[in-house]
C-alpha cells in the first residue's frame, strides 16, 4: 500500500523543523510536504515545501489536492508570550486556523494532529500531578485559545467523526531549532548561554517548577498518537503527556555538573505570571494506558544530550 501523504503546517518552527525531519526519515522525503508562511532558512527541508498561510483556506485546499494529502500536522500558532502582545492576531491564528482545518478535514476525510498545551490550565487547577480532567481556567489568551481549540476538536470528532488527535505538550527543549516566543523557552536559551558565556539571566524565578519534555520524546509522542489505531485514541480533546519537571535552579544545578563555573541569575518578568498559573507536574496515565505513551529522557539525560550537541558556534536562541 502506498504511504499516505502528510502535510505539516508551521513546519519552519521549533517543533515543525524537527517533526519534518523525523517524518521524512520514516516515510520518505517526497511523502512529507513541509509548509509555512515563512520560507525555511535551514537545510532541514530537503523535500517538498509549499509557502502557505493557514488562514488562506483556498491555498490550503489547493495544496491538499495537489499532493493528495491524507494526514495534517497543524503547528502554526502564536505561543504564550507573543500571544499576550498580539491578542487579536493570536486568537485569529490559533482559532480560525484550527477551525478552517477541522472543516477541511471533515470534508476530505483527513486525519489531523493539533497540539494543545499545559497553558490550558489555570490558577485553580491542582498544580501537582495535574489530572487529565480537572478545573481549567486559563489566564493567558494563548491558554484560552488552546482550551477552546480542545473543545472544537472534541466537537468535530463527536459530531462529524473527524479523526483529530492532540497532546497537551509541556515546555519543549531541543538543540536543533530555535523556540518561538514561549514562557518555557528559558530552558532552551540557558543551554546556548551556558556554552557561549558560562552564565544566564533567567526571566523566571529560581523556584518556578514546570513540566518539560525533550524534543525527541515530543516528536515520538506526536507520531505515536498519529500512528495509533483509532480505537486506542479515546480522548479527542487532548491528552496530558509528561516526561520531567524541574525549576530553573534545578536545571542550573544539572548544567553545573558539566560546566562547574556556570552561573545563573534571576530577573523575572511578565512571563513569571504565566508560568505561575500553569501546572508543576502532570498526570499522563491516560496516554500511557490508551496508546502506550512512554518517555525516554529525564533531566539528567536531557541535559547531557543538549550539552553534547550545543557548541559555541550553534545559533543562539533569544
Ligand atoms: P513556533 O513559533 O516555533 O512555530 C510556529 C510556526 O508557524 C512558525 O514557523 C511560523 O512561521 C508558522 N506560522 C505562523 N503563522 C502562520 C500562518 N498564518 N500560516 C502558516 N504558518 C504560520 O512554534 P512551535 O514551538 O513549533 O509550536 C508549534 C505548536 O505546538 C503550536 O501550536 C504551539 O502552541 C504548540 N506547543 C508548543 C510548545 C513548545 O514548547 N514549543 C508547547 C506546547 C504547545
Ligand atoms: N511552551 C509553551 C509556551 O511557553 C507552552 O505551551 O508558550
Amino acid at each position: 500500500m502506498a504511504t499516505e501523504k502528510i502535510l505539516v503546517i508551521g513546519s519552519s518552527g521549533q517543533i515543525g523543523s524537527e517533526l519534518v525531519e523525523e517524518l521524512r526519515a520514516r516515510f520518505g522525503d517526497d511523502n512529507v510536504i513541509a509548509s509555512d508562511i515563512k520560507t525555511p532558512e535551514c537545510a532541514v527541508h530537503k523535500g517538498p515545501f509549499e509557502a502557505l498561510d493557514v488562514l488562506y483556506t483556498a491555498r490550503v485546499l489547493e495544496t491538499i489536492k495537489k499532493h493528495d494529502v491524507k494526514q495534517i500536522y497543524l503547528l502554526a500558532a502564536l505561543l504564550s508570550a507573543t500571544a499576550e502582545q498580539k491578542i487579536k492576531l493570536a486568537w485569529h491564528l490559533n482559532m480560525d486556523g484550527l477551525i478552517n482545518l477541522l472543516e477541511i478535514c471533515r470534508e476530505h476525510k483527513i486525519r489531523l494532529f493539533w497540539p494543545s498545551s499545559i497553558a490550558v490550565f489555570g490558577p485553580n487547577t491542582p498544580r501537582q500531578n495535574t489530572p487529565q480532567y480537572t478545573v481549567m481556567d486559563p489566564t493567558t489568551i494563548y491558554g484560552i485559545s488552546k482550551l477552546a481549540g480542545e473543545r472544537w476538536c472534541e466537537y468535530y470528532h463527536q459530531k462529524f467523526g473527524v479523526d483529530v488527535r492532540s497532546l497537551r505538550y509541556p515546555g519543549l527543549i531541543g538543540y536543533k531549532s530555535e523556540p518561538g516566543g514561549g514562557t518555557t523557552d528559558y530552558a532552551v536559551h540557558i543551554f546556548h548561554e551556558a556554552r557561549k558565556h558560562g552564565s544566564y539571566e533567567c526571566f523566571l524565578a529560581a523556584d518556578t517548577m514546570l513540566p518539560m519534555m525533550y524534543m525527541p520524546d515530543a516528536i515520538k509522542a506526536t507520531i505515536d498518537i498519529m500512528d495509533a489505531d483509532a480505537s486506542k485514541v479515546k480522548i479527542r480533546s487532548s491528552y496530558n503527556v509528561a516526561a520531567m519537571s524541574f525549576t530553573p535552579q534545578q536545571l542550573a544545578d544539572e548544567i553545573k555538573k558539566h560546566i562547574p563555573n556556570f552561573r545563573i541569575t534571576y530577573k523575572p518578568d511578565i512571563r513569571q505570571e504565566y508560568a505561575a498559573s500553569w501546572p508543576e507536574s502532570m498526570d499522563d496515565s491516560y496516554a500511557r494506558k490508551d496508546w502506550g505513551w512512554a518517555h525516554r529522557y529525564d533531566l539528567a539525560a536531557m541535559t547531557k544530550d543538549m550539552l553534547q550537541n550545543i557548541h559555541v558556534e550553534s545559533p543562539v536562541a533569544h
